[in-house]
């Protein structure tokens, strides 16, 4: 049976069809609105208008729910590997134990990066962003991976460089900003513990891969590899749809994802805590700040466009900080001012009224500063994270048969039309 709204207006009456997803969510297709009506809709920052049909990632703000391809993200978190699900993300489905060894070859057999990239890498200004680097980077990789063979084959290829590469080229930017040796991906060792070492051995020291270590940065890329249609993968989506490469799109993604109020929350969640810390560790300023309508200062790490409910990430992200601090015996003040900042604002009238709770943002910065991670790279971490969940939302729409450029319309609001005034006839 069709399922379809009527619009009302002035006499007019039409009739627009309703599509239901496979959780039962509903949505009113305004694809026709236009031709059959003059009308467009109005919905700055696209509060309220889906952009697509998505079988990727299935989110429930209401009751806190995540789950990749079906599956909840806790489990992942529990008992995938990064490899596995940036494979369900991208494939929409598990890999056997034969396809799961080919994709570790294909990845370990694409972790180098052209040595001409490290020029690219020392030429930047040493007190640059490493987002601004990265998105810079990622573009780059196309005038070094030009595309030649059949299109799937290079899609396909392009998809296996970007995860293999970029992971490369964050601890290759992090070796070069302080003037240390590069350290080459390893194919005796799994993604995260390639990553570690990458960053942190040297000849002087050479890095102990720990297991706690390596488990907690299995789970913050996990519980970061997709999120339906964020800002940045809204942007790749977007970029992508003028069919520009996959480099040029994921580079877009990085830079919308850089973003204070997005990706960048992690590194403000520390900043803010730290000035907190700074302040003699009272956060009823901050409480008291983030309310006031007056001051922009918002609780980063707090508040999200979907959950209205804690974030299912937050809850496995503040569980991981205490477990790996524990087994670090690392005694991080910050944690307690999280910790203290959270119980605070949960139980405020201001926060609970508008639904603010914690999100994937508030602890994760506490896990990336007991890993070694320097706060300027947190934002990098969640962008490596991100990357299957870009190239997947990149792929389904490329797949999708009502693809088309993206180019929302606008309602006019400026000067009606009037004749141009010769500048000696203008007022001095
Ligand atoms: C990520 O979309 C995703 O899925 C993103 C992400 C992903 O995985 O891709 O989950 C990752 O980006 C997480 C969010 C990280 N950002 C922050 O932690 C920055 C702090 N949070 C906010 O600025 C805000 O909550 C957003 C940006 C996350 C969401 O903003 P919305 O949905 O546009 O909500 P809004 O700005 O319209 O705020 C609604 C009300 C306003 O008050 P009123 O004017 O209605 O009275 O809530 C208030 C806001 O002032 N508010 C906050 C607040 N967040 C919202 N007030 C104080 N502190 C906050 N953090």
């Amino acid at each position: 049976m069709e399922d379809f709204v009527t619009l009302n207006y002035n006499g007019t009456e039409i009739k627009l069809p309703v599509v239901t997803g496979s959780e039962g969510e509903k949505a009113i297709d305004i694809s026709r609105l236009r031709a059959d009506t003059g009308f467009i809709t109005m919905d700055p920052g696209y509060v309220n208008t889906g952009s697509c049909m998505s079988s990727i990632t299935f989110m429930d703000g209401e009751n806190g729910i995540l789950r990749y391809r079906g599956i909840p993200v806790e489990q992942l978190a529990e008992k995938s590997t990064y490899k596995e699900t940036a494979y369900l993300l991208i494939n929409g489905r598990l890999p056997t134990r034969d396809e799961l060894t080919e994709f570790s070859i294909n990845l370990n057999d694409n972790s180098l990066v052209h040595t001409d990239l490290k020029a690219f890498f020392q030429n930047f200004p040493r007190q640059s962003h490493p987002m601004g680097i990265l998105s810079s980077m990622v573009n780059a990789l196309r005038s070094f991976y030009p595309t030649y063979g059949p299109l799937e084959e290079e899609i396909n290829m392009t998809m296996t460089r970007l995860l293999a590469k970029v992971r490369t080229m964050a601890a290759m930017s992090y070796k070069i900003s302080r003037g240390h040796e590069l350290v080459l991906p390893r194919p005796d060792m799994t993604y995260c513990e390639n990553f570690l070492n990458m960053m942190f051995d040297t000849p002087v020291k050479p890095y102990e891969i720990k297991k706690e270590v390596v488990n907690a940065l299995r789970v913050f890329w996990i519980l970061h590899a997709d999120h339906e249609q964020n800002c940045s993968t809204s942007s790749v989506r977007m970029v992508g749809s003028a069919r520009v490469n996959l480099y040029a799109a994921i580079s877009a993604g990085i830079a919308a994802l850089w973003g204070p109020l997005h990706g960048g929350a992690n590194q403000a969640v520390i900043e803010m805590l730290t000035d907190i810390q700074n302040d003699g560790g009272s956060y009823q300023s901050a409480i008291e700040r983030a309310r006031d309508k007056n001051d922009s200062f918002r609780l980063m790490g707090f508040g999200h466009r979907v959950y209205k409910t804690y974030d299912p990430r937050a809850k496995i992200m503040k569980k991981m900080c205490d477990e790996l601090l524990d087994s670090l015996n690392i005694d991080d003040p910050l944690l307690d001012i999280a910790r203290g900042l959270e119980e605070t604002a949960l139980q405020d009238p201001y926060f609970i009224d508008h639904n603010l709770y914690p999100n994937v943002d508030f602890y994760s910065g506490i896990v990336l500063r007991a890993i070694g991670i320097p706060t300027n790279m947190f934002t990098v971490m969640f962008a490596l994270g991100r990357l299957p969940g870009w190239i997947a939302q990149w792929k389904e729409s490329v797949d999708d048969p009502r693809w088309k450029i993206s180019r929302p319309r606008q309602v006019y609001t400026g000067e009606q039309e009037y004749d141009y005034i010769p500048l000696h006839a203008r007022n001095a």
